[in-house]
Formats: C-alpha cells, structure tokens, sequence
C-alpha cells in the first residue's frame, strides 16, 4: 500500500458487499478480514445534510476510510493532485474505500441520505490537511 504522500484516486475503490435478500428486507455486512485492508477503530455518520451542502473538503494523512450511502445518495469527488475522479454512492450493498493522502468533498445529497464510515484509527484532528496548498505540497506536487 502506498503511502498518504503517494496515493492516487486509483488505489481507491468501490466495493460491492454481500446482500441477504429477505421478504421481510436486507441485510449487508462489511467483514473486516475479507473487505477492508485495515482495523476499523471508529464509525461515524453524516445526516441531515442539507441539499447543497459540501462535505470533506480535506485529506487525511494515514486514514483509512470506508464510505457507504447506508441510505440516500451523494457524490464524491476524488482529487490526488494529479488526477480527479467523481463517484456515486446510492445502494448500501455497494462501499467505496479511501486511502491516506486523498482530497475529497462529498456533495449532492439527496433528501434523507446518510453516509457511514468505517475508518482506521480515532479521531485526531493532526491527521487532516484542511488547506488545499497544503496538501499540494503534501504531495509533492508543488513546482
Ligand atoms: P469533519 O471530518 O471536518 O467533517 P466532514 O468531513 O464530514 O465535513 O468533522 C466535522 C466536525 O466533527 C469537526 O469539528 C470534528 C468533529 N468530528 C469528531 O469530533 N469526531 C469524528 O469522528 C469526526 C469525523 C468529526
């Protein structure tokens, strides 16, 4: 696994989950040993987003996270410096996994969404990069 530094929003990946259909409704289980490359030490979740709301809008040194819409939508754009991607999240059998060292604003919610994450280690405000210069030069990408 790259480090945050040398990460690209190529190593993150969307990954489908395991669906127990049942007349009386699903079930979807993350399994840590078979989905996930990392511990999960913290679980948090986004809702009541209001429509037109940014989230994100930062970078992690070292995390790790897995983003599910557990329920709703919502976009994700990807930036690693270099290169950008925009991913949909809308089915909760469906995950996206992040790696360290990638900008990301989570945008377009719709009515209800709620965005489940799965991350690597506690929360500690030291691991984020807020500003995007700085990130720029956390990757090195500064001329
Ligand atoms: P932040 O990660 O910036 O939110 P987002 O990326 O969704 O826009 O966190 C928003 C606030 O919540 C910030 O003040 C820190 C706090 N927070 C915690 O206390 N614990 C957590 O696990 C997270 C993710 C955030």
């Amino acid at each position: 696994m790259p480090t945050g530094a040398s990460t690209s929003v190529y190593d993150c990946t969307i990954l489908p989950l395991k669906k127990a259909r049942n007349r009386a409704g699903n079930l979807t289980c993350v399994d840590g040993g078979r989905h996930l490359t990392y511990q999960v030490r913290r679980i948090y979740f986004l809702y009541d987003v209001p429509g037109g709301a940014v989230r994100g809008g930062h970078a992690h040194k070292t995390l790790h996270q897995f983003m599910v819409a557990a329920a709703g939508s919502f976009d994700i754009h990807l930036d690693d410096g270099l290169n950008r991607r925009v991913l949909t999240l809308n089915r909760p059998d469906t995950g996206l996994l992040i790696v360290p060292g990638i900008w990301r604003e989570l945008v377009n919610f719709s009515s209800g969404s709620v965005c489940l994450v799965l991350a690597s280690a506690e929360y500690n405000e030291a691991d984020y990069i807020r500003s995007y210069a700085a990130f720029e030069e956390f990757k090195c990408r500064l001329q």
